[in-house]
């Protein structure tokens, strides 16, 4: 077991990121005795794939463990979901000792989190991360919440882990497409922080090394991450550079009725991002190019699955939108985002948007 590092909260005591292939003995490592109850929560692939030695690893530990799982994929990413999860807890008799394990994707510990953010107003969780998009984005940053008609995780809360556990042996059963979806995160860190993370991120997509990714580079995206939100884990300002390629991306999720997955959409919106980040930012063509190259070589798309007419209405729907003013957060530089005088995002005309939309 690697500790990755250990992430310091303003609001919560400090929690470790532990990376390792055998996730049980981890869960023990970090349990408390005063969690005397203990609900696993995962869609209903992670469950069946992961829930049960989970729960026999947790019975020693809690007087009581369930095990609770929700259909998978966005459309159940909702507050529907949510009151389901949180009426079977109320009848269980969840009291404030009680912790919450979301194990699984994405989707699995935002709304795992969010439950545990709000029961009872806030009890302890812990987050088991098991599709590669987890491992280096959504397990570690304390951001939990829910879709709504009217845009991705506008509905949600800050609130800390306890504890993120990365399972590197789950990524065996994730399908190929997963990977590759959960690899448009991990550029996205390299973009926003670190040109050498690129540059290894390039040499082992040109090698025929498999689909999965080494673990030092895994563990890379985590530190990236883990140092973003310790800067500022409210999003006042600097954490918004996390956001590149999303402003365009939550729009294309929202107008596919989430028919684009996350990753993709992620994929296509750093394209069209950081051809604005060219025109507002100097952020070289050269670079743009080299995004697109590594996207190609990955098997992710490069262009908007959605028409700029189609998303256009969406884009307004951004938590980062200012008096009605679409922003972005945009690199200058592979490695280097663009401060716009400690903002860490620029507002951007519509009708550029829709200049660059499909000339990736
Ligand atoms: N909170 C954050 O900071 C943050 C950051 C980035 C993304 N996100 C959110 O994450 C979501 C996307 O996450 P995702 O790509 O992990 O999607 P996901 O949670 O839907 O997982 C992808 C699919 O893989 C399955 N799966 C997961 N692990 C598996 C495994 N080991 N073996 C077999 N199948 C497995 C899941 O059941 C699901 O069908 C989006 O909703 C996005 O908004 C949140």
């Amino acid at each position: 077991v690697q500790e990755i590092i250990r992430v310091k909260t303003a609001a919560g005591p400090e929690y470790p990121v532990l990376c390792g292939t055998d996730v049980c003995p981890m869960l023990g490592q970090i349990w408390r005795p005063h969690w005397r109850q203990a609900a696993i929560i995962g869609d209903q692939n992670t469950s069946k794939l992961f829930a049960q030695p989970l729960a026999e690893a947790l019975r020693s530990q809690c007087e009581r463990v369930v095990q609770l799982s929700f259909p998978a994929g966005e459309l159940h990413k909702t507050r529907a979901t949510k009151e389901e999860l949180e009426n079977a807890l109320l009848e269980t008799g969840f009291d404030r000792a009680s912790c919450v394990v979301g194990v699984g994707g994405g989707i699995a510990l935002d709304v795992a989190g969010y439950v545990a953010a709000t029961y009872l107003r806030g009890v302890a969780h812990v987050n088991i991360a098991t599709s590669l998009l987890a491992q280096v984005d959504a397990a570690v940053g304390g951001k939990t919440g829910v879709n709504t008609p009217y845009g991705k995780n506008l509905i949600g809360a800050f609130h800390q882990p306890r504890a993120v556990l990365i399972d590197i042996a789950a990524l065996s059963s994730l399908p190929e497409v997963e990977l590759r979806l959960g690899l448009a995160e991990a550029i996205k860190h390299a973009v926003l922080a670190d040109e050498e993370l690129f540059n290894a991120l390039e040499s082992w997509a040109a090698s025929d090394a498999g689909p999965i990714p080494p673990e030092h580079l895994v563990a890379r995206c985590v530190e990236i991450k883990a140092e973003v939100v310790m800067r500022d884990e409210r999003e006042l300002a600097y954490r918004q550079v996390l956001n590149f390629g999303h402003t365009v991306a939550h729009a294309l999720e929202s107008a596919s009725d989430h028919r684009v997955p996350h990753g993709e959409a992620v994929a296509s919106g750093m394209v069209v991002e950081a051809r604005l980040a060219e025109r507002l930012c100097g952020f070289p063509p050269s670079a743009s190019n080299r995004l697109v190259a590594l996207l190609r070589q990955l098997e992710l798309p490069t262009e908007p699955a959605v028409s700029f007419a189609e998303a256009a209405p969406l884009l307004g729907h951004d938590k980062k939108t200012r008096q009605g003013v679409i922003h972005c957060a945009l690199p200058e530089r592979i490695g280097q985002m663009h401060a716009n005088d400690g903002r860490w995002s620029v507002p951007v005309e519509l009708e550029l948007l829709e200049q660059l939309w499909g000339n990736s």
